[in-house]
């Protein structure tokens, strides 16, 4: 079978029948718990270990195949290393690696138990999350399934063993939630720009209502009315109709409570406009809504986790394509915060779109702090690659608990500065600002142009072209989309904005 795999926790037992996976240390001593449950188990492993120079580092797996003496198919043997450092992190991965190794397996039993001390229920729940996260796919556009490990069948069901299963099924419920948001967020993004054009995206957020999200949508007439020719402006090249959506999530004890807000870049199709983009990679632009996505995923996970915390969603939804409406090089756009914008290049759309959006959200809602995702600049990719994602803020206390929680969750963020002296770079001869700055500091002035639109709101900007798609597959990531963001805009609610 394919698709979501089933996760439940049990009671410690044998695999009668199933694919078994146990954890060692670097001593490769199978626990005591363990090895009551199979006997057979210390021997085999101390028989393959060292024909297969297993050394039980952390994040290395011996597959034992067809082992003699024992109710299962398969023994899986993982390393954790030194058992005792092992933090949050590790035990996703540990769950995405052994998610990888099953394979196709129809059914599994973990016994969930450290080679030494107690491993907590928020362990075994990271590790659920991390088997959920790797067994991810997005296969739907392929009639013909291949059956090899990464592209066709995950495991079919997962029994996790554990001491305590009230305490892992209560940390779970969290975790599943934000599962759920990561998954929603990849397909999102992996989702085709034919089908996945705003109107249908928006259609898809304002499926958060059954949650309990207040979901409102915005047409081009209501924006129109509110004067936001900056994102009307991206999206008049293209046949599709644009879309500000707002989703509202009222968690916390008091609705008066000030909302705390996520704004995100929705180009659901980036040509570049008449600057039009060459046509190398080009397919890769649908993915240009991966800040949208991270919104709505990191909105659903609240909601399903009923966070404690009166949170908004803002969406810009456009498709930029060149046409004989589009806008054009030396147009002057009027935004709705007043500010004139001189289009340079129509290939800078992203900062347009979000000057009317940031402007939207912190006139309209007045929220504690905004922090907006965005796949806006080539050059973050540049500087960082597709391992971090690039910070700006206006605010030193909510960068460091933004860098804090990328600590923890393992989606890392650089700080990147912001500077009054790269505002020349962006005067405009006829407007009040201009949409480029040139090749120079690239990351840097599209978010100084972002700031002139935030109007002293705490904020914080995440420049993610570089870590929301195509990013290096690893333990708990196999799909182009990675959903990123999700898992630490939900950490940083979590640790500190919850009442
Ligand atoms: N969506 C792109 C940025 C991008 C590039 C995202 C690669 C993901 C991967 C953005 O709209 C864009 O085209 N930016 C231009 C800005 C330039 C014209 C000032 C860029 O980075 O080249
Ligand atoms: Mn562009
Ligand atoms: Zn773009």
């Amino acid at each position: 079978m394919s698709g979501p795999v089933k996760v439940d926790f049990a009671p410690l037992a044998a695999p009668k029948g199933a694919n078994f996976v146990v954890f060692v240390g670097a001593d490769l001593k199978i626990p005591e718990r363990v090895a009551e449950l199979a006997p057979a188990a210390p021997g085999l492993l101390a028989g393959a270990a060292k024909t297969a120079r297993f050394a039980g580092k952390a994040l290395t797996a011996l597959d034992i195949l067809s082992p003699a003496e024992l109710d299962s198919p398969r023994l899986l043997v993982v390393g954790v290393g030194e058992a005792k450092e092992a933090k949050e992190t590790d035990f996703a991965k540990l769950g995405g690696l052994v998610m990888g190794k099953l394979g196709g397996a129809k059914e599994a039993v973990v016994a969930f138990a450290a080679p030494e001390g107690e491993w907590s229920a928020a362990a075994a729940a990271d590790f659920l999350l991390g088997l959920r996260l790797r067994a991810y796919r997005f296969d739907k556009y392929k009639t013909k399934k291949k059956d090899d490990e990464e592209n066709g069948e995950s495991a079919g069901k997962v029994t996790i063993g554990v001491a305590d299963v009230a305490a892992a099924r209560r940390a779970a419920r969290d975790r599943e939630a934000v599962a759920e948001g990561v998954e929603l967020a990849r397909t999102l993004v992996n989702e085709p720009p034919n089908v996945l054009f705003p109107e249908e995206f928006a259609k898809r957020a304002a499926a958060l209502e059954k949650l309990g999200v207040e979901v409102e949508a915005l047409d081009e007439k209501a924006m129109a009315k509110l004067g936001m020719g900056a994102l009307l402006g991206v999206g008049q090249g293209s046949n599709k109709e644009s879309r500000l959506v707002v989703m509202r999530w009222q968690g916390a004890k008091s609705a008066k409570a000030k909302p705390i807000a996520f704004v995100g870049k929705g180009v659901c199709f980036d040509t570049g406009g008449i600057s039009i983009k060459p046509a190398a990679g080009m397919e890769d632009m649908k993915g240009d809504m991966a800040g949208a996505a991270c919104v709505v995923g990191l909105m659903h996970a609240l909601a399903r986790r009923k966070a404690r915390v009166n949170a908004i969603g803002a969406i810009g939804l456009v498709e930029n394509m060149p046409g004989g409406d589009a806008i054009r090089p030396g147009d002057i756009l009027k935004s709705m915060s007043g500010q004139t914008i001189e289009v340079i290049n129509t290939d800078a759309e992203g900062r347009l779109v979000l000057a009317d959006a940031l402007w939207y959200v912190q006139d309209k809602y007045k929220p504690a702090f905004m922090i907006d995702l965005a796949t806006l600049t080539g050059a973050i990719l540049v500087a960082l690659g597709h391992e971090r994602a690039g910070l700006f803020a206006n605010n030193d206390e909510l960068a460091d608990r933004l860098v804090e929680a990328g600590k923890a969750t393992g989606e890392k963020i650089w700080r990147m500065p912001l500077d009054p002296a790269y505002d020349k770079l962006i005067d405009s001869k006829f407007a009040d600002v201009k949409n480029t700055g040139g090749r120079n500091a690239g990351s840097i002035t599209a978010a100084q142009f972002l700031q002139r639109f935030v109007n002293n709101t705490p904020w914080a900007h995440l420049d993610i072209a570089g870590t929301g798609m195509g990013s290096p597959q690893n333990e708990i990531n196999r799909s182009w989309a990675s959903g990123w963001g999700v898992r630490l805009l939900d950490r940083l609610v979590a640790d500190h904005y919850e009442t």
